[in-house]
C-alpha cells in the first residue's frame, strides 16, 4: 500500500521552503545597513591550516589529512598531472572530504583510476576532475578543499567549495 503521509510531509516542506524563500527575498530588500553588516559577519571564515610539505608526498599515494577540523576527514593528493583545483609546480596536489555527500560513509582511494570510492551505495567521484562524481547514488560532487602552497613548500588548506556532508556549515 502506497504511504501517502510521506507525499504529504514532502509536500508541506515544499511549500514551507517556498514561503520561507519569499520571505527571505523581501526582507534582503529592505535590509537596513546594520542588518546587512551583520549578515555579512556571519560568512564562514576558513582556518587556513596546514596540511603538510609538498616533500612528504608521493604521486598517487594518498594521505589522511583531516579539515577544517579533526571530525572531517580528507584526502591529500599528488596525482601526477596538472588537475582542476591543483597547487604546486606542476598543477597536482588537490584534497578533498573523504565522507560520502550521499550519507556520508567513509570513502576509500582508487590509484588504479584516481577516484574515490563510496562503500555504501558505490558512489565514485574523480579526483582528476575535481571531485565530480561519475557514479551512484550521491546527489552532488565531493567538497574539495581548497590549496595554497607557500615558499617553503608547506601546503595549506584555506577553504571547500561544497558542504561537508552532515554539516549546516563547515566551520563549526
Ligand atoms: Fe556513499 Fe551512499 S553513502 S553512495
Amino acid at each position: 500500500m502506497k504511504c501517502n503521509k510521506l507525499v504529504d510531509a514532502g509536500r508541506r516542506q515544499f511549500l514551507r521552503g517556498g514561503m520561507a524563500a519569499t520571505a527571505g527575498a523581501v526582507a534582503a530588500t529592505v535590509m537596513a545597513p546594520e542588518q546587512a553588516k551583520a549578515q555579512a559577519l556571519a560568512r564562514v571564515d576558513y582556518p587556513a591550516n596546514r596540511l603538510a610539505n609538498i616533500a612528504d608526498l608521493v604521486v598517487n599515494e594518498p594521505m589522511d589529512i583531516a579539515y577544517p577540523d579533526a571530525d572531517s576527514p580528507g584526502v591529500l593528493l599528488k596525482l601526477g598531472q596538472a588537475v582542476e583545483g591543483g597547487v604546486g609546480p606542476d598543477g597536482d596536489i588537490v584534497a578533498f572530504s573523504v565522507l560520502c555527500p550521499h550519507k556520508g560513509w567513509l570513502m576509500s582511494y582508487s590509484a588504479e583510476d584516481m577516484t574515490l570510492n563510496c562503500p555504501g551505495h558505490h558512489s565514485r567521484f574523480d579526483c582528476e576532475a575535481g571531485g565530480q562524481q561519475i557514479w551512484g547514488h550521491a546527489t552532488n560532487n565531493l567538497a574539495q578543499f581548497l590549496l595554497s602552497l607557500d615558499d617553503k613548500g608547506d601546503i595549506y588548506a584555506n577553504g571547500i567549495d561544497e558542504l561537508i556532508y552532515g554539516r549546516l556549515s563547515n566551520v563549526l
